[in-house]
């Protein structure tokens, strides 16, 4: 008995023993830290008592846990939350066996001014919010039972410094990267892709090699260009000898029958590079591309392999809504999602490089991006913004940027500002071409913008300089028509329109608003029936922007124009102008904060898509006799005619000058409904009744089965009916969650631009009838039970099961 069990144990040992560790582990660093808010100059020493601290996991945003307060120094513009001084703290041990392996931690984004210590030795400080960034731990660590402390301050106290919110701590991930000392490079890859046919085309990889040993070292390296499916596609060995640190080469490739990246089918193949020593793999690495072939036209505009395509573009800032700036992928492809679903392809990154998981997720969804590295250069917007920073860091910032994304097939072109002070004087004359041959210089495949206002050449500083391979224009959509003439033999992309006014549900914007614009554009809401608030259709936009129904017509009409990015695609937290406090975020979304589609988001599923549709507002709970403009956006009919309780109220066309259907109708309760039709078929129905009174709550799930990873999401959204189960449009009742098994509540939010309702809570008004709650997993399979209430009104309740 005895020894078949030894046998079984040694043969346990064996198997174990046998499965191979991988050369290079990049391990989730985000579970675990401790954390606390405030300033203590001794919590870099690896022996401080930080007992008492908060245990969290990162990403972690403390901004977003605060109170709303005018008082705080982050204003308005800056969400009206607190910002300050945090510190991050935590323990790890690493194994005694291997201490032959280079060691690194990697941040991918720390809001602001960070610091790191590894056990006490400093290891340096990042001020850029928004870069990625590491370093090296090797020399400083403990091996064995002896514990090592990373000890990370966060400073960002200082303020204002910028016009959104930005969020405050760790709040993107960390990982921890150990390899064999011989390695590929922090960023070490670089694919380009060229001579595109379809039956062939050429693959690039250029490498760089670390060797942190101090002697020539004798490898071996084998590249393979991979598809998506695992396949070992091409192929190359060398033996090298790593005699520089580091040590630069290139290989290439040709690619049969490529699988083309586009919008539509984003195939991806990726590099996997690998490195033996004495026929040991000491490292892996593996960088994802796709291949495609793009270019801009002075008269046609934007080209994807060979498609002449128009760039229907989005502007979005980093903030995930009730989950602040700490980073989520789920949370972000459920925007992309949402996004997509409109019709959008583009996404511009304002004002800053995203978390580097949004534009994987780009590359996976089919979407081209404008990536975009600054707000403002070395003259400031805000007292304290980047502009502090300026000089010692952007090179070098700019340079991660590239670096860091250079890879992506979703990034088709860099952006070196958002209306840069420098276009107007002379000063970037010699800015701009310092920044693009920074870019070029690592990277000559795409072309560099920058985002600008000024359209009058002569006092285009930043045009004048010549550096620019494509002009971005912010808004003035009636000069365009002029640009070829202004700007000659220049691409063009409109890179930013609109900032129109919207809040999801409301009919009217509060006029009293425009008092706080400068006196000289003190322009009156255009509302076209003043018998009714409707301003907020489509009518209400900041003076230098325009409604999207104008704008979009311009774009879709001038075939230079390459695309336009809205501004902006989600609501984001910050930035409410004109609106006064309390109003803490921003009304120019066509989703709000929540994800929740406004009305106007219709207008793009109609002209964006092939899909069939059919939207029709506003809600049907008006003052008996009031006249109500009817619209609706649709798409793939003839025609659409509209019922007011059963009674024709006309047929109507969309026209190229007019992309809605509207009728002028007096309010009678019951229902309105749409009918659209083509060759007098009914191809579509849309029926809204009159609510009653608020009766029960529905709960909905994106999403009903998560993983159990600890991060995944489920968006419950929360909608207040009547007993006939229709929206009840103005309903503000409070609804309380619980919850049950392996999930928590990660935030509640319903969108509403002036409240100062907590996101991090367990209850929240309705606004316009719905709100929203966040179940975020446990790292636990089971199931998670939410349950909703409100006095008065009927709960409802429902299951998300959690999987590995
Ligand atoms: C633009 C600016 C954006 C945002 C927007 C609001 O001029 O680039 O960041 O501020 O205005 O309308």
């Amino acid at each position: 008995m005895k020894n078949s069990i030894l046998i079984l144990f040694s043969l346990f040992l064996l198997v174990a023993c046998s499965k191979k560790e991988p050369a290079r582990i990049t391990a989730d660093f985000n579970a675990g830290w401790k954390f606390f808010l405030g300033d203590d100059s001794l919590a870099f020493q690896p022996t401080f008592n930080d007992a008492d601290w908060r245990e969290l996991n990162v990403p972690h945003d403390w901004s977003i846990e605060g109170e709303f307060s005018e008082e705080h120094l982050t204003q308005q513009d800056g969400g009206g939350l607190p910002a300050g001084i945090g510190w991050y703290r935590k323990s790890f041990k690493i194994d005694e066996r291997k201490k032959d392996k280079a060691f690194y931690i990697d941040f991918d984004g720390v809001y602001r001014n960070s610091e790191v210590w590894i056990n006490g030795h400093y290891l340096g400080k990042r001020p850029f919010g928004y870069i990625g960034f590491r370093y090296e731990l090797t020399p400083y660590l403990n091996f064995g039972e002896e514990a090592n402390v990373i000890a990370v301050k966060v400073d960002n106290s200082v303020q204002p410094n910028s016009r959104w919110y930005t969020g405050s701590g760790i709040y993107r991930n960390v990982w921890l990267v150990s390899t064999g000392k011989v390695h590929v490079d922090y960023w070490g890859t670089f694919v380009t892709t060229s001579d595109i046919e379809h039956n062939e085309a050429r693959v690039k990889v250029q490498l760089q090699v670390k060797n942190s040993t101090p002697a020539h070292e004798k490898v071996t390296v084998k590249v393979y260009v991979m598809n998506d499916q695992d396949f070992i596609v091409e192929e190359e060995e060398r033996e090298v000898e790593i005699a520089s640190d580091p040590y630069t080469d290139e290989y290439n490739f040709v690619v049969a029958f490529p699988q083309i990246w586009s919008f539509e089918s984003p195939n991806m193949y990726y590099a996997k590079v690998e490195i033996y020593s004495k026929n040991k793999r000491i490292d892996e690495y593996e960088t994802p591309f796709g291949i495609r072939d793009f270019s801009f036209d002075a008269k046609k505009g934007f080209f994807l392999n060979g498609e002449n395509i128009k760039l229907k573009g989005v502007n979005q800032h980093h903030d995930l809504g009730a989950l602040g700036a700490a980073f989520n992928t789920r949370a972000a492809q459920r925007q992309l999602e949402i996004l997509k679903e409109m019709g959008c392809n583009a996404i511009r990154m304002a004002h800053n490089p995203p978390a580097p998981e949004l534009l994987d997720l780009c590359d996976q969804m089919g979407f081209f991006v404008m990536d975009e590295a600054f707000d403002v250069w070395a003259k400031k917007k805000m007292a304290h913004d980047y502009n502090d920073d300026w000089e010692d860091w952007h090179i070098r910032d700019l340079q991660d940027m590239v670096l860091r994304d250079r890879n992506h097939p979703s990034v088709m072109v860099w952006s070196i500002g958002n209306e840069i002070r420098e276009q107007f004087d002379s000063t970037g004359l010699t800015i701009t071409p310092e920044l693009v041959n920074t870019v070029k210089a690592l990277d000559d495949s795409r072309p560099v913008t920058c985002a600008l206002t000024e359209n009058i050449p002569d006092k285009n500083f930043i045009y004048q300089s010549e550096a620019l391979d494509v002009l971005s224009f912010n808004y003035k959509h009636k000069d365009y028509p002029t640009f070829p003439v202004r700007f000659p033999g220049e691409a063009i992309i409109a890179s930013e329109n609109m900032s129109a006014f919207a809040s999801r549900g409301s009919y009217n914007m509060p006029s009293d608003s425009i008092l706080v614009w400068p006196e000289a554009y003190n322009v009156p809401i255009k509302n076209p029936n003043p018998d009714f608030t409707c301003s907020a259709y489509d009518h209400v936009h900041a003076y230098w922007g325009a409604t999207h129904e104008e704008t979009w017509k311009m774009v879709k009409e001038l075939d230079f124009i390459s695309g336009m990015f809205i501004w902006s695609g989600f609501d984001f937290i910050g930035e409410p102008v004109p609106y006064p406090w309390p109003t803490k975020s921003s009304y120019y979304g066509v989703i709000d904060l929540c994800g929740f589609t406004k009305d106007v988001y219709y207008l793009y599923q109609s002209e964006w898509t092939d899909k069939t549709m059919l939207h029709l507002f506003p809600h049907w709970n008006w003052n008996e006799g009031q006249t109500v403009d009817v619209w609706a956006y649709y798409n793939n009919a003839d025609e659409v005619e509209l019922f007011v309780n059963g009674e024709s109220q006309g047929v109507q066309t969309k026209t190229q000058d007019q992309l809605h259907a509207m009728w002028r109708v007096k309010y009678q309760s019951g229902n309105i409904k749409a009918v659209t039709r083509k060759n007098g078929e009914v191809v579509l129905e849309k029926q809204i009744n009159t609510a009653s009174e608020a009766a029960k709550i529905e709960l909905s799930a994106d999403r009903s089965v998560i993983s159990a990873d600890g991060k995944d999401l489920s968006f419950v959204t929360v909608k207040v009916l009547d007993k006939g189960g229709n929206l009840v449009p103005n309903a503000n009742n409070l609804v309380q969650f619980e919850i049950e098994g392996c999930g928590f509540i990660a935030g509640v939010d319903n969108g509403y631009q002036a409240s100062h309702e907590p996101f991090k809570a367990k209850e929240r008004l309705a606004f316009n009838g719905m709100c929203l709650a966040i179940v975020q997993a446990q790292n636990e399979v089971g199931t998670i039970r939410l349950k909703a209430t409100s006095s008065g009104l009927e709960t409802d309740e429902i299951e998300i099961v959690t999987k590995n």
